[in-house]
């Protein structure tokens, strides 16, 4: 005759059966618990990580003075600025139209914006059209190494040339 075991601490087959389920279970759990504290490091680091993007430098070389000829005036596009060379002295003038910030062209009496007709003279005063201030110019000036440098956070009055 079977004699019932009387030990709280044997295991009973249904013990047996429940056991691998309880590991199963608290190993999911630490793993959830695991993954989700990964996901929230990362997703801090890439809340504190700055997304800022960085548009073109304000100050940048352009060249040496005798890359621009004397009585030319060139469009650098890219940095919207038009480079104006007459004789000794040389000047820096924005090319970003003062009406909607199209890229005003090079025209026969000064300069011309494709976007609404403004029209602008040599020095960027405005001769026609919507745009409500002249071009500004900006500070040139000549590096240590020989080369133009031009400063588009530094505006110069209308007319300052840099004599090279
Ligand atoms: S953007 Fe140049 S005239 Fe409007």
């Amino acid at each position: 005759m079977p004699v019932a075991s009387t030990n709280p601490q044997s295991h009973t087959a249904t013990d047996e059966q429940h056991m691998p389920r309880r590991k199963v279970l608290a190993w999911l759990t630490s793993v959830g618990l695991f993954g989700s504290a990964v996901l929230s490091a990362v997703s801090n680091l890439v809340f504190i990580k700055p997304r800022a993007t960085y548009g073109q430098p304000a100050r940048f070389a352009i060249g040496k003075p005798d890359d621009f000829p004397s009585g030319t005036r060139i469009s650098l596009d890219v940095k919207r600025v038009c480079i104006v060379r007459d004789g000794g002295r040389m000047a820096a003038i924005s090319t970003t139209c003062t009406h909607l910030g199209c890229i005003v062209g090079i025209s026969d009496t000064g300069f011309a914006c494709p976007c609404h007709g403004s029209r602008f003279d040599q020095d960027g005063t405005v001769t026609g059209g919507p745009a409500p201030k002249p071009l500004p110019w900006f500070k040139l000036s000549l590096a240590p190494n020989g080369e133009l440098e031009v400063d588009k956070g530094t505006m110069v009055e209308p007319g300052t040339y840099l004599n090279v």
